[in-house]
């Protein structure tokens, strides 16, 4: 029988966990305690830090499995590449999971590979950041090098507001580096690949939109396929081509986002991350748009089954990743969410993120956020079914001062 190590048992590889079991492989799960869904699930659990690269390699070595992997988790990446390349399993080399988990790592390889790269800087203390912002002329941003869901990301516009959110930022920051760099104001981009054995295919990309709310850097709206012109999508996959190919992945999935310059119109990498979209976008958004089954291919390509990328069609049909967030207050009702989830087009939902009688929490990042996913036969029909959403969910928060509010989708 074959055995497989996935890494993290959340609800996020609670699927891969079960599409596992149904091809017949033995699961072994780490995780860091009993309460996660996977664990009942799986066949042997081991209760540590998932993102522990040595424990995921002891592990592996121990239970001599065929192969390694996680889905959509960016802190289980490098461990799931160090464990494989050590126990010599199929797998990225780590050397490659280390550019895509260091957001400095990706500017200097990308600069390296002769790629447009968005000027940036890294630092360790508040004077180097001081110094580095006086080059970026007022027009800059902050981020952990080593962090994701928006955690510790700050627009900076002056050294007064660099002085106040630096501790944050920092405190995010697993090395203790974080990156200044210029801010590019422009329509942002979405490229997902799958690779198998160093061949990499463009799997599906998109339009991203940004809520308005400052410092919060969350997409309210990811819509496949990308309207933009030919032109501009032809140039987004060759440059994100070459920074997968750049940065060395061999296989599974990547997620990588872009910025094209409002001014210029040259495309930049934001940031690329080895493994499927979170928030739905490698377990849901990728069979719609694909036909492919995301967690067979990931079981099959950790277990080092293929050969060749499986055979697909792009952009199948129309689908959007929509969110909202919820004021500070108290949560008084949720109606309309089961209308919601039953509509025919809605293929999955946060809502359990929410109840009532909650208080809930200040908006600061990704973790807050609520998700629907949907699809439909146009962009039109896409935003027209977006409206009708809107107006079947009737969520109303009772904030601190006693207004009553609805959700916020910008
Ligand atoms: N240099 C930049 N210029 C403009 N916007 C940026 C820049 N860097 C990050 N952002 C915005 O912040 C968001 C989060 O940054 P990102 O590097 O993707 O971090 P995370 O890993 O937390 O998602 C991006 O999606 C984008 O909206
Ligand atoms: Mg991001």
């Amino acid at each position: 029988m074959e055995k497989i190590l996935i890494l993290g048992a959340g609800p996020f590889q609670l699927p891969l966990i079960k599409k596992a079991k149904e091809m017949g492989v033995y699961v072994v799960v780490i995780a860091p305690h009993e309460k996660y869904p996977g664990i009942s699930v799986a066949d042997k659990a081991y209760f540590h830090d998932a993102k522990d690269e040595e424990f995921a390699f002891e592990v592996a070595k121990k239970e001599k499995v065929n192969g390694v992997i996680s889905d959509q988790g960016e802190i289980f990446v490098r461990a799931v590449a160090y464990a494989a390349e050590k126990a010599g399993l199929p797998g990225n080399p780590y050397k490659t999971a280390l550019i895509y988990t260091n957001k400095y790592k990706m500017r200097e390889k990308s600069r390296e590979l002769g790629l447009a790269t968005i000027d940036s800087r890294k630092a360790r203390t508040l004077e180097e950041t001081i110094k580095a912002f006086k080059e970026f002329d007022g027009n800059a941003i902050i981020k952990p090098v080593d962090s994701s869901a928006s955690r510790g990301i700050f627009k900076i516009e002056n050294e007064n507001e660099l002085r106040a959110h630096f501790e944050e930022t920092m405190s995010f920051s697993m090395s203790g580096e974080l990156i200044i760099e210029e801010f590019i104001e422009g329509p942002q981009l979405e490229v997902n690949s799958i690779a198998v054995g160093g061949k990499i295919k463009p799997l599906m990309y998109a339009d991203l939109e940004d809520f308005s709310i400052p410092n919060v850097f969350s997409s309210k709206k990811r819509l496949y396929p990308s309207a933009a012109d030919k032109e501009v999508v032809n140039r987004l996959l060759e440059y994100n081509q070459k920074i997968n190919e750049g940065f060395g992945m061999i296989q599974g999935l990547s997620h990588n986002e872009y910025v094209m310059d409002g001014k210029t119109g040259e495309i930049y990498l934001i940031e690329a991350a080895l493994r499927g979209g979170g928030n739905f976008v490698g377990s849901d958004i990728a069979p719609l748009q694909t036909g492919l089954d995301m967690e067979e291919f990931l079981v099959n390509v950790s277990l080092g089954k293929l050969q060749e990328v499986p055979e697909f069609e792009m952009n199948q049909c129309h689908c959007a990743v929509v969110s909202f967030y919820m004021p500070y207050g108290e949560i008084i009702s949720m109606d309309g969410t089961d209308e919601v989830e039953s509509l025919e087009y809605v293929v999955n939902t946060k809502f359990n993120l929410f109840k009532e009688g909650n208080h809930t929490d200040k908006i600061s990042d990704k973790r807050q956020r609520c998700t629907i996913v949907l699809y439909g036969n146009s962009r039109k029909q896409i935003l027209e079914r977006i409206e009708e959403i809107k107006g079947k969910l009737d969520i109303k928060v009772r904030t601190d001062e006693g207004e009553i509010r609805g959700p916020i989708w910008d």
